[in-house]
Parts: structure tokens; C-alpha cells; sequence
């Protein structure tokens, strides 16, 4: 008898699931993770758009129950990257608490952090939209289900704006602020000004890193405009100009967790108006913004690119072989090749030809060391060349891609430039704060112009040194 409904009851579970809780990590491996992945960042090595950290399954759960129940064609940008695919339409055979549980899986799964979406939500939309026949564009959705503005990570935000005519971001803290006001919402909008032309203005904000590391920072301004973190200027646009990505700048700092001063200061001169500042660990891909405007393909300037394109050069981060772990490769048009230590805190190998093969390690996510690709491999050191206090702060692009690193000792700062001309590389060493002795290694196969047969060059703020290696 007890067998009996026993089996009564599973056959009921099995024929009616809608009356039992869906799994929604289960249903996702059968319908979405043949192209999607199962780790969500899209199957074949991402050739399929990514769902983890897509602002698509993000906000109103309308968005991606339309994407399910009646599918997507066309150009799509998910976190930086352009897909032109097709998605078939999932409706008809998926069941209402089947899309909700999905979808909640989705958005509460690989770093995603959105509400769970009701079988109710579903029901609804799918009654709502019974007279769709055809398949989404990107577009279109878009039209009806805006991404929202992410609430920010800004506590604490004021603004203040100014009146004058500037080509330059002024000296603001010698300036009388014509209003100040609280940001509840801890977005930096220009809408907070009730100018159009001829004014300046200055955010200042706490900023939580919630973990130790490293974080990039992305600015485009339209005209110039500035960040500065705990006091210390980390990017700047200047002069007047567009907001187009063109002038737009990036940089990695390592920050400490806990609260930093987050400062920005903005001027309009004439015409149109515009900022964009996004923010990311560096072990994510998707940035998070600051302000109303987002950067348009922000991930294509990534400093992450296999090869030296259109005479830029080219940023490799992954682990580079014959350096120590955190070394960060340069490969400059023209076929010269740095690999700085963050470690050593100065370059570690220089080399010539083709930069590093990582290209097929990018794709399948690996962790092997790249060895540099090119011959002419010249060892400069594998030891600190600076004082044990000396701390990396992170590197800067200019807009050749050209990096500039810098490593603070104490109150110092050592400023080391790298770019490459007619087969050399030239190096520009700056420092602020006070004198400063540096290492320089003198291995076989190059010469040093500016420190030739030294062991050391030694540096007075104002006066930077160029040092130019050039292969024997
Ligand atoms: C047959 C392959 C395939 C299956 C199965 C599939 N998708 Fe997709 N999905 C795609 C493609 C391809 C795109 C991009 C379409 C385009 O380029 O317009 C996409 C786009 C999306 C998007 C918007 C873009 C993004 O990456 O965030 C979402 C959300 C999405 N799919 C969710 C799902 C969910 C949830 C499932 C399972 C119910 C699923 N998909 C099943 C192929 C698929």
C-alpha cells in the first residue's frame, strides 16, 4: 500500500513538474549551456556571447525573458565585444517556472548578482507578447529595457560646480564653488550643473575596495578632466576635445582595501559636454561606471592585445617566461619587446622580433608561462633594483600605448617611461620627491647610452634621465 502511492506520487512529480521547484542549474546545462558554457562565459572558447557578467541578464527581467521565449538575431554587445549570431527562440518549449528558474540561476550565478525572476514575471510577458512572431534584435530590445545605471560603489559624493572659461582642468581648491550639493546616488552626472558653457566641476567621493589588488580606471572627458585617488593624480585629459574614446585614458593602480578619497575634477568649454569613468578589478572584464555615460567599447583599447596593431603597442599580462610572476609585456611597433617586473620593480628581459604567442592562450584560458616570441633575449635582472620600501603603483598608457610605470618609495616617486625608436628602446626615468640611486644592469649583447659602464644612474627630481638600449 505505502509503495503504491509511493510510486503514485513520484509519477505525479514527474508528469506535472510546474508543481515542484524547477532546478534551475539543472535546466540551464540541458537548454542554454550547449552555447553559453558551462562556466557562462560561451561555449568554443567564447565564439558564443558570454552570460556571466552580461548586462543583458542584468536589471528588468524582461529583457532576457524576451531574449528566451522568442530568441535573438543580429549585432549584439555583450561586456565590450560584438556577436552577429542567432539565437533560436526558446519559448515554446520551456514552461513559465522553467524560464524564471533559469533565469534566476543566471543571475545569481559566476559573480552575477541580480533578483530572482518569478514564474508570474513570465507568465506575464509571454501573455503580453503572444503577438511577436519574430525573433529580438539587440536593438530593439534595448528600446524597450534601457540598461539601468548601476548604483555605484561612491559613498559621500558632492559636487561642486564652478564658473570661468578653462582649456585646462584650473587649480579648483583656490576656486570659490558657486554650489555644492549631496549625490544620494552616488552617480557623477553632469545634469547636477544648470550651465551648458564656460564652467568647471569637482566630485569628491569615498570609494570601498572591497579587496586588495589591482584595478583599472577609465576616463574620457569631453572637454578635459581628471581623477585623482587618495590625493594622487592617476589619469588626466587635457585640453578640449571629444568624448569618443579617442583621447580616453586607462591606467592600473593597486589599491588597498578599505576606503579611498575618489576625486574628479571636470571643465566644459563650448559645444558639447560629456564624461565617462569606469572602473574594474583587474581579474574582470565587465566595467562598472561612474558616471550617466558610458564609454562606447571600452574593451576594445583593452591593454590586453597580442601584438602591436595600427602603431600602438601592444600589453601582454599574462605570466611571461624567464620573469617573475607579475611581469607585464610590451610589445612596441617595430618589433622591440619589454617585459617589466612589478616584482623586481624594473625591466627584466628585453628581446627583438615578433612579441609573444599568447594568442592561443588567451582563447583556452591557460596558465603556462608565454616565453617571449622573438630572439635577441637579453636578461636585465631577476633582483629588486630599488630600495625593499619601494612599492609598485601600477603602470599608465598614453595614447600610443606607450607605458609609463611607477613605484613609490616613501614620499618618492620613480616615473619609468619605455617607448621605442628606430630599434631601441628608450627609457625616461623621473622622480619626484627627492633624489634617488638606480641599479642598472650591464649584461652582454646591448649598450646603454646615458649609463655607459655604470652600475647605477642616479636621479634628482626635475632632471629625468633618458637611458637608451640599443642590441649589439
Ligand atoms: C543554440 C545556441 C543557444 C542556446 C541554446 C541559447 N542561446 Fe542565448 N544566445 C545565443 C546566441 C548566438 C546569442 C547572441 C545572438 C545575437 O548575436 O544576436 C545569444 C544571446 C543571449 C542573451 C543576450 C546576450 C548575452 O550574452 O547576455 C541572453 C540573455 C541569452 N542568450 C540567454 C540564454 C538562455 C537563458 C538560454 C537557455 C534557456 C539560451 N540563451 C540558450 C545562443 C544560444
Amino acid at each position: 500500500m505505502f509503495f503504491r502511492h509511493f510510486f503514485l506520487l513520484l509519477k505525479v512529480a514527474v508528469l506535472t513538474p510546474s508543481l515542484f521547484a524547477q532546478d534551475g542549474g539543472q535546466l540551464y546545462t540541458l537548454y542554454c549551456s550547449a552555447c553559453h558554457g558551462a562556466d557562462g562565459l560561451g561555449a568554443t572558447g567564447g565564439a558564443f556571447p558570454p552570460l556571466a557578467e552580461s548586462s543583458w541578464v542584468d536589471g528588468d527581467p524582461d529583457r532576457a525573458i524576451k531574449i528566451v521565449l522568442n530568441g535573438l538575431n543580429g549585432p549584439v554587445e555583450v561586456s565590450g565585444k560584438t556577436y552577429n549570431l542567432e539565437m533560436p527562440p526558446q519559448g515554446a518549449m520551456l514552461q513559465d517556472e522553467q524560464i524564471a528558474a533559469i533565469l534566476t540561476f543566471v543571475r545569481s550565478s559566476w559573480g552575477n548578482q541580480a533578483p530572482a525572476i518569478t514564474s508570474a514575471q513570465v507568465k506575464a510577458t509571454r501573455a503580453a507578447n503572444t503577438a511577436r512572431k519574430n525573433w529580438w534584435t539587440a536593438e530593439e530590445i534595448l528600446k524597450l529595457h534601457p540598461f539601468p545605471i548601476q548604483k555605484t560603489i561612491l559613498t559621500d559624493l558632492t559636487s561642486q560646480v564652478y564658473q570661468g572659461v578653462w582649456k585646462y582642468v584650473p587649480d579648483f581648491k583656490t576656486l570659490k564653488a558657486k554650489n555644492i550639493e549631496e549625490e544620494h546616488d552616488g552617480i557623477i552626472s553632469l545634469k547636477d550643473s544648470s550651465y551648458e558653457n564656460d564652467y568647471g566641476m569637482v566630485w569628491d567621493a569615498k570609494f570601498e575596495i572591497p579587496t586588495k589588488g589591482e584595478y583599472l580606471f577609465y576616463l574620457d572627458a569631453d572637454d578635459a578632466g581628471r581623477i585623482l585617488i587618495d590625493d594622487e593624480l592617476v589619469l588626466e585629459i587635457l585640453g578640449t576635445g571629444p568624448l569618443n574614446g579617442s583621447r580616453a585614458q586607462k591606467c592600473i593602480i593597486e589599491l588597498d582595501k578599505g576606503s579611498h578619497r575618489f576625486r574628479v575634477e571636470y571643465i566644459q568649454n563650448q559645444g558639447n559636454k560629456g564624461l565617462a569613468i569606469g572602473w574594474r578589478p583587474s581579474s574582470k572584464k565587465k566595467w562598472n561606471w561612474l558616471t550617466e555615460q558610458v564609454a562606447k567599447s571600452p574593451t576594445l583599447q583593452e591593454p590586453i592585445l597580442i601584438e602591436a596593431s595600427n602603431g600602438r603597442a601592444a600589453i601582454h599580462r599574462n605570466f611571461i617566461l624567464g620573469t617573475s610572476p607579475r611581469a607585464i609585456g610590451v610589445g612596441f611597433p617595430g618589433g622591440v619587446n619589454l617585459a617589466y617586473s612589478a616584482d623586481d620593480l624594473g625591466p627584466a628581459l628585453i628581446w627583438k622580433g615578433p612579441f609573444i604567442d599568447g594568442a592561443k592562450k588567451w582563447l583556452e584560458r591557460g596558465t603556462a608561462d608565454s616565453p617571449p616570441a622573438g630572439e635577441k633575449v637579453i636578461k636585465l635582472s631577476d633582483a629588486r633594483s630599488l630600495p625593499s620600501q619601494a612599492r609598485f603603483r601600477g603602470y599608465k598608457l598614453d595614447a600610443q600605448g606607450n607605458p609609463t610605470f611607477s613605484v613609490q618609495i616613501g614620499k618618492q616617486y620613480l616615473l619609468d617611461s619605455w617607448h621605442a625608436e628606430s630599434g631601441t628602446l628608450v627609457r625616461k626615468l623621473t622622480v619626484t620627491g627627492g633624489p634617488l640611486e638606480i641599479k642598472i644592469a650591464q649584461p652582454p649583447g646591448i649598450s646603454i647610452e646615458g649609463a655607459v659602464g655604470k652600475s647605477a644612474v642616479k636621479l634628482n627630481p626635475d632632471q629625468p634621465v633618458t637611458l637608451t638600449y640599443r642590441w649589439n
